[in-house]
């Protein structure tokens, strides 16, 4: 039994949320599995009624879970900052989500800006390291508001921190079975105090995994070749501010918002799972958003679980949904409503 914390949160949140636990249930009956929904109401709203973001009390609760499913945080007359930082960063950091993991997969029938490009040369993951870096938030301002000020904005390493991350990624990319190639992305010739952590670091570990090809890009070189030459890429690991900026890169190579997923991971506790788009205010209650990506992330946290096999029929049905139905992965021009999208992919499962 396993137990599932929903926060649907803001805007389109709830309405992919609703196709994500739509394709749950499928899943369930089909593999055989059973689970418990406990819904939590965090997001912009409940904010602007009370003030509150993510309690403690809230975080407690989210401990006794087996994973969490996140819609969208993120409300148009709540100052930007405010629920990123409340809701969506304080769970990854009090549940130790040490792991962001962004698949980059280009689906069937879904355009890619990058030309001559198709479903076998983009699939890759990005393993980000969720916890540290330059979103640990140490620093401060010196004189500040003064002609003099200072803004200080340090990138927090540990060692443990990096092997962990690192060690995570080697074992996944085992797992992953495809390539097996890991690429460390970094930026040695510059942030030479962080990346020397990070390459040492990731060639001592590599030692323990003979059967992993490794490889190294700068941050900036690793940009161009996801572009260029996706297919050279099997997974990605770095840190946490460049894993934020090139799995934007990638999201859009793989069709967008409308499809990406990503996972907060904490090998060892409660992961939380999200579609990685926003909440698009402009579309809520439409019926016209995406819910593919919910749908992915739903298929991650299985994937998570041990649930392989439900994970795999979902990753299947979204091909099969995008190569065979859709007709754009953007709002409103899908063919298809937003419910009517889950529908196909519970129809599939289901078979
Ligand atoms: C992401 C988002 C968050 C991040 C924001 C909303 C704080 O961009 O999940 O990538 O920067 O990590
Ligand atoms: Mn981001």
């Amino acid at each position: 039994m396993y137990k599932i914390g929903v926060m649907p949160g803001d805007g389109t949140g709830p309405e992919v949320v609703a196709e994500g636990l739509k394709v749950l249930a499928a899943a369930a009956d089909k593999y055989g599995f059973k689970y418990e929904l406990t819904n939590y109401d965090f997001g912009g709203e409940r904010f602007l009624k009370t003030g509150e973001t993510l309690p403690d009390s809230a975080i407690e609760e989210f401990k006794k879970q087996d994973a969490i499913f996140l819609g969208a945080i993120g409300h148009p007359d709540v100052k930007p900052g405010i629920l990123e930082k409340g809701i969506l960063l304080k769970a990854r950091f009090a549940l130790d989500q040490y792991i962001n993991l962004r698949p980059v997969k280009l689906y069937p029938g879904v355009e890619t800006p990058l030309r001559d490009k198709g479903p076998e040369d983009i699939d890759y993951v990005v393993i980000r390291e969720n916890t540290e870096g330059l979103y640990a938030g140490a620093g401060g301002f010196l004189k500040r508001g003064t002609p003099d000020e200072v803004a200080i904005q340090e990138s927090i390493n540990t060692r443990k921190g990096v092997e962990r991350c690192i060690r995570y990624a080697f074992e996944y990319c085992r797992d992953r079975n495809k390539d097996m190639k890991l690429t460390l992305c970094g930026k040695t010739n510059v942030l030479t105090f962080e990346f020397d952590l990070w390459e040492r670091a990731f060639n001592e570990v590599a030692i323990e995994y003979p059967d992993i090809t490794t490889d190294y890009a700068h941050v900036d070189a690793i940009c161009m070749w996801m572009v260029k030459n996706p297919e050279w890429f099997d997974v990605i690991v770095t840190d946490n501010m460049f894993g934020d900026i090139i799995t934007d890169l990638g999201a859009m190579t793989q069709g967008g918002m409308g499809i990406a997923a990503g996972g907060n991971i904490n090998p060892e506790g409660v992961s939380m799972f999200e579609p990685i788009g926003g909440s698009a205010p402009k579309y809520t209650g439409q019926n016209v958003i995406n819910p593919l990506a919910a749908i992915g992330a739903m298929g991650l946290l299985l994937a998570t679980l041990g649930e392989k096999e439900a994970a795999a029929a979902i990753e299947a049905a979204v091909a099969f949904v995008t190569g065979n139905k859709l007709k754009s992965m953007a709002a409103g021009k899908m063919g298809f409503s937003t419910s009517e999208v889950g529908d196909l992919v519970v129809e599939l499962i289901a078979k």
